[in-house]
Formats: C-alpha cells, sequence, structure tokens
C-alpha cells in the first residue's frame, strides 16, 4: 500500500493586530480632574507620538543640506500644509506659524495698511482687543447673536458714510478706507458660539475683511475659511491638544506681503547687502517667521489637524454636548450656584461654563477644588475683563443675589472629559453651599 503523504498546510492564523491606540487619546495624570482645557487643552497621544517620531531627525529647518535637515524641513513645510486644509484656507492664504493666538493677532495688527480701522466687540478676549491701534471701534456686547449681527451691519454702514463723506471715496469709484471686523468664534468666558458666517457676509457687503479669533472655536468644531468667506483666522495649538508652543495666522497674503516683516532677522530676506538698510524682505511666511522655527510646536499642531480630520466630529460634537448639558443642568440645579452668560440660556455653545458661588471668594473656592478635590478650574476674569465684569453685574440683578464675587470660576471640557469627572465638580460645588 502505498501512501502519499499530504503535506499539511499549518494553517494561517494572523495574530490579531494590535490595537491601534487613539490618535485623540490626551495625556493626563491619574486622579488629577483637569477642568481647564480653555486655557490649555491635554496634549494629544497623535502630538506626543509625532513629536516622539521626528526628534531623533530634530535639526535645522531651512537652513541645512544634510538629511537629518532636509526631513525636518519637510515636515514643517507639510506641517503648514495640513493646517492650511484643517481650517480650509484658499490656495492663495499665507500660513504663517507664531507662538499662539496673541502672536497672530499682533502680526496681523502690525501688518494693518495705514488708515485701516479695526471694528470689535467688548466681550473679546485681550489678544483680540488689546493689539488693534488707536482709534478702532469697539462695540459694545450684544445681547443675542442677531443683536451682534444687527450692531455690526450699522456699525460698517455708519463708517463707510463718514469715509464717503471725508474722502468723497466709493462715489468716485476708489476704494474706501481698509476696515477690519475681529471678532471670536467662541467665547472663552461663556463658550457661546458667535454667527461668524453672518458676521462674515455682513463684513464683505461692506467690503470690510473680518480676522475670526478660533482660539477657542477650532478645539471644539470644524473651521473652514474658504467656506465661512472669512479673510483671517488665529488659531493656539496649546488650546488644541498640541502643547509644543505653535499657533497660527491664516489668511490673505497681501496685506501681509506688504508689510514690514513682524521679526527682523534670518529667514525673512531674500537679499540683505553692505549697506545698512539694503536689505530684501522674503514674501510668504517666510516674511513673518524670521529666527529658527518652532518645528515641533507646528509638527505637533499637524498631527492633531491630521487627527481631528479623520475623527467622526459629529459624534464629539455629540459627546461633548451631553457633558457640557451635564455640567449646566448640574449648575442651574444648586441655588448657590450662578451661571454667567451673555446670550440666551439656549445659545449654541462649546464646552466652557463660567460661574460664580454666591458668598465664596472665586480664588478660594478653585483652592478648594484643588486642594480638596483635585480639580482644576480657572478663576479670574479670564483675559476679558470687560465682558467678565458686565457678566457678574449682569447675572446679579438676573439671580437678584448681593453676594456674588467680583471675579468667577471657568470649567470647560474637552476631549477626554468624562461624566464622572463633570459628576466630581458637580459634588464638590454642592459641598460649598
Ligand atoms: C478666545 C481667545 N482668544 C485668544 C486667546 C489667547 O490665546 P493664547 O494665550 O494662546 O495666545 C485666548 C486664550 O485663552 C482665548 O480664549
Amino acid at each position: 500500500m502505498t501512501v502519499t503523504l499530504v503535506p499539511t498546510l499549518p494553517t494561517l492564523s494572523r495574530p490579531p493586530a494590535p490595537a491601534r491606540p487613539d490618535p485623540l487619546a490626551v495625556l493626563g495624570v491619574p486622579g488629577e480632574i483637569n477642568l481647564d482645557h480653555a486655557a490649555s487643552a491635554p496634549c494629544a497621544r497623535a502630538a506626543a507620538d509625532a513629536v516622539a517620531e521626528l526628534l531623533p531627525w530634530y535639526a535645522s529647518v531651512h537652513r541645512g543640506a544634510g538629511a537629518l535637515s532636509r526631513r525636518c524641513t519637510l515636515a514643517y513645510e507639510r506641517a503648514r500644509q495640513t493646517v492650511a486644509d484643517f481650517v480650509g484656507a484658499r490656495p492663495d492664504d499665507h500660513v504663517v506659524f507664531t507662538r499662539n493666538t496673541t502672536d497672530s493677532v499682533n502680526l496681523l495688527a502690525r501688518a494693518l495698511p495705514a488708515g485701516t480701522t479695526v471694528v470689535t466687540f467688548a466681550g473679546e478676549h485681550h489678544a483680540n482687543l488689546l493689539p488693534w491701534p488707536r482709534g478702532s471701534v469697539r462695540l459694545p456686547v450684544p445681547a443675542s447673536p442677531a443683536e451682534a449681527v444687527r450692531a455690526l451691519d450699522a456699525a460698517l454702514r455708519e463708517l463707510r458714510r463718514v469715509d464717503a463723506s471725508r474722502s468723497g471715496a466709493v462715489a468716485d469709484g476708489r476704494p474706501g478706507l481698509p476696515v477690519l471686523v475681529a471678532v471670536t468664534g467662541a467665547s472663552n468666558v461663556t463658550g457661546e458660539r458667535w454667527p461668524v458666517a453672518e458676521l462674515a457676509r455682513v463684513a464683505r457687503r461692506h467690503d470690510a475683511r473680518i480676522l475670526v479669533d478660533a482660539a477657542q472655536l477650532a478645539p471644539h468644531a470644524p473651521v473652514d475659511l474658504a467656506a465661512l468667506d472669512v479673510d483671517y483666522l488665529a488659531l493656539s495649538g496649546h488650546k488644541l491638544y498640541a502643547p509644543f508652543g505653535a499657533g497660527v495666522l491664516v489668511g490673505r497674503g497681501d496685506w501681509l506681503d506688504a508689510a514690514p516683516p513682524y521679526l527682523a532677522g534670518g529667514g525673512a530676506t531674500s537679499h540683505v547687502g553692505a549697506a545698512t538698510h539694503e536689505v530684501h524682505w522674503a514674501t510668504g511666511p517666510a516674511r513673518h517667521e524670521a529666527g529658527t522655527p518652532n518645528l515641533l510646536g507646528a509638527v505637533a499642531l499637524a498631527a492633531v489637524c491630521t487627527a481631528l480630520a479623520a475623527a467622526d466630529r459629529d459624534a464629539l460634537h455629540a459627546r461633548e454636548r451631553a457633558l457640557l448639558t451635564r455640567l449646566r443642568d448640574g449648575i442651574a440645579a444648586l441655588p448657590h450656584v450662578v451661571e454667567l452668560r451673555t446670550f440666551a440660556a439656549d445659545a449654541p455653545r462649546v464646552g466652557i461654563v463660567s460661574f460664580v458661588v454666591a458668598g465664596r471668594d472665586s480664588a478660594e473656592v478653585a483652592a478648594q477644588l484643588a486642594g480638596a478635590h483635585r480639580i482644576g478650574v480657572r478663576d479670574g476674569l479670564f483675559c476679558a475683563h470687560p465682558l467678565a465684569r458686565r457678566l457678574l453685574a449682569e447675572a446679579a440683578t438676573r439671580s437678584g443675589r448681593r453676594d456674588l464675587p467680583p471675579t468667577a470660576l471657568r470649567a470647560s471640557l474637552g476631549l477626554g472629559t468624562t461624566a464622572a469627572e463633570v459628576d466630581a465638580l458637580l459634588t464638590a460645588l454642592a459641598t460649598l453651599a
């Protein structure tokens, strides 16, 4: 009997692929509850991994011929493109890497053409109030998004009327004086969203440009410059889960290319001659990025942009909204805690809530939350003094309480915040009655 040996094939059972770590998981310290995302968000795994991967290659950017340097230059310029795509920049927009939103707004303030009038609202963060030149128009804090749109329309109409009657421009076909509207996408005090698309339409109607301070909006919602028809956008990497010190100013290149460089120095020039003032400044982002750039900051920021772009933003939004509702409902149920708000209670908002504990100093409450409950929140006037003071006065009127403190507390949520953490804050606040 012949036996045919049929080789038995080993079953091809592949080991299960290791679960890919969630790029939007955030790093933290067990036991510490961080409800201060609006100040600086924790580091996303995507940012930490991108930095760790690049660190062995770390070398000069735009300055070296070596392999390391070339890789770093490529990574930096790819980061620029990734950020551009993330915010829906137009092909000819500039993406200038800065340190943060404050730096970005200051850069744009330095690049304004002579005679530009800047129009803001008093509800802005100081970063979008203080850099603007004298003569800027500061509109009162509106009571609703619709009122903001109406007030801007009226202010721009009046500006154009005065400009036309003074200079005769527009009537004889010359363009009027430049006007820039500078508004936040979401308030760092109340989390309320501003009607950016409508404000942009109004600005356009009056031939004005518009800057959106997206420091608080971008971490919570997609922002598309082209779709919103917004001219400039500023944001901070450290609020977008990329804590390596980079921000961006994105927008129209003409004012930026015509302005003196924000910083004078290496990398911002195309030619420097022997005579003191013989210098040709570069155009494009390089003009305003003198000095060795923050490669790791740019790469970290881009890594988070990539991770957010690939994520289900609707699901993230729904999760955050549920946590925010839990927090606000919980606060509303505490008779000694009063929320601050500018618009109606149901106005659209991101995961930020400011409030006061009646009869209690806010700094003391913040210290107690940290010390006794390991909960980190912010206290003070949140670098938005005019708005915070006004809202504190309004909260006293609305609640009928005379024992509200002169500063407030702020809890802000983000990726990684859990219902248990929100409940921990509410329980701690309940004990302060
Ligand atoms: C709405 C808004 N704009 C601007 C800034 C300034 O951001 P940065 O400190 O990163 O420059 C902040 C910071 O809290 C902010 O909340």
